[in-house]
């Protein structure tokens, strides 16, 4: 049977019967302590604000410091199998949808490296040659675990690759399609002017029908926008950005139930940055379009500001659903969509907004109910 891909991983550090030994050996020594080493591993993580912002609230930490004294129990006891290695894999992708870079994984796991060679060292001591063991076998199994990491950042990585493959074929057609669809929508825009100056529209049937006519159309003509900015980059202005001022203009384009309300806080106070501004408030619309409709009649929208020494991070969070397992993953692909009327453009070109200012934009769940989005924006764009 052919050699699978954890197995190979395994030959390449040398991991074997000895290792696995030792490392059961190790658990027995190690176990009661755990739970301090997860103590440790999430204070590190809390005290770096780059990494902190990646965790949801304490609530999600209380439960994560439980689930990585599972991992080290796993970690150290095996059995290391295809299992261990499908949930290991199962775990690295947890950190990919939620976007966490992957430098942190390296410090990361650096912190579990040292206080796990700190037991060995500490209870081997009169014993070198088990400690050296040991430490060989902790070695090679914390290097397999970052191997799974990456593998799953890759995995991701040749799964965007191959979707945007698929977008650039079909981009060229859409964009010749949208091309075509603006002339008949300019002719039907022109004949409903003209018709609604006509005795016709006194009729009110006929006036709401024209009327729903307009709206159609209005929707139509933004679906090929958004396909068409989709696909070629419209290029970024460079000016000075004043965000309160961009998220007031947005305001004035979306239109919320009465009990639904909206408020920024912290916007006022942040310096300005350079960019689009035309482009930045798309973003604002169509985050501020999505949070409406999932809140519904009643609820609440909220976006908090705060700027860091680098960087400017905004939080939108909104009192709706908030976004299921399955679809979080793939909430920034084209085309992906839960609504009724909408084809699944507006995320994309968020976040490709926000990628082309240099910034970064992802999902990151709620604590009770409800979606949260995370946006960083760096004072000065480095890239084109
Ligand atoms: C050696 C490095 C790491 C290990 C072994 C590890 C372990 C884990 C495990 C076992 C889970 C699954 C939790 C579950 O089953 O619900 C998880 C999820 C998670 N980890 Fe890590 N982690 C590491 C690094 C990090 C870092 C550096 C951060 C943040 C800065 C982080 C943030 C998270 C978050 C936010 C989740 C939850 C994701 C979700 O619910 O979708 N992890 N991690």
């Amino acid at each position: 049977m052919a050699e699978t891909l954890f197995e190979e991983l395994k030959r390449y550090v040398g991991f074997g019967a000895d290792d696995e030994q030792s490392l059961r050996s190790l658990h027995e020594l190690a176990r009661q302590e755990f739970p301090a080493i997860s103590e440790v591993f999430y204070d590190h993580i809390l005290q770096h604000e780059g990494a902190r912002s990646a965790l949801a609230g304490e609530s999600q930490v209380g439960h994560l410091k439980v689930t990585l004294v599972a991992w080290m129990e796993q970690l150290l006891r095996g059995p290391w199998d295809e299992e261990y290695f499908l949930l290991r894999c199962r775990i690295g992708r947890m950190h990919v949808r939620i976007s966490l870079p992957q430098h942190y994984m390296f410090g990361a796991m650096n912190i579990l490296r040292q206080e796990l060679n700190r037991i060995i060292d500490q209870r081997y001591v009169q014993q070198p040659a088990r400690l050296f063991a040991a430490r060989m076998a902790l070695g090679k199994i914390l290097d397999l675990e970052l191997a799974i990491m990456l593998h799953t950042y890759r995995e991701d990585l040749l799964a965007q690759q191959a979707r945007s493959e698929r977008l650039s074929t079909f981009g060229q057609l859409v964009g010749s399609i949208g091309h075509e669809l603006r002339n008949p929508l300019g002719v039907i825009e022109t004949s409903l002017f003209i018709l609604k100056g006509r005795p016709l529209a006194t009729d009110e049937r006929a006036a709401k029908h024209l009327g729903r006519i307009g709206e159609q159309v209005t929707l139509a003509n933004r679906i090929v926008t958004d396909l068409l900015d989709m696909i070629r980059d419209r290029p970024l202005k460079r000016e000075p950005l004043r965000l309160d001022e961009v998220w007031k203009d947005a305001l004035t384009s979306v239109h919320a139930p009465e009990a639904v309300s909206i408020r920024a806080e912290g916007l006022e106070g942040l310096p300005s940055l350079q960019g689009d501004p035309g482009q930045m408030r798309q973003v604002f619309v169509n985050l501020l379009e999505n949070a409406v409709q999932a809140v519904g009649e009643k609820g609440e929208v909220v976006l908090s500001a705060s700027a860091g020494p680098e960087k400017v991070e905004l939080v939108l969070e909104d009192t709706g659903p908030g976004v299921s397992d399955a679809i979080r993953r793939r909430i920034f692909e084209p085309l992906m969509t839960t609504k009724a009327r909408g084809i699944g453009l507006g995320l994309p070109l968020v976040k490709r907004i926000i990628e082309r200012h240099g910034g970064s934009i992802a999902y990151a769940p709620r604590e009770g109910r409800g979606a949260r989005f995370v946006l960083r924006l760096p004072f000065q764009p480095s890239t084109p």
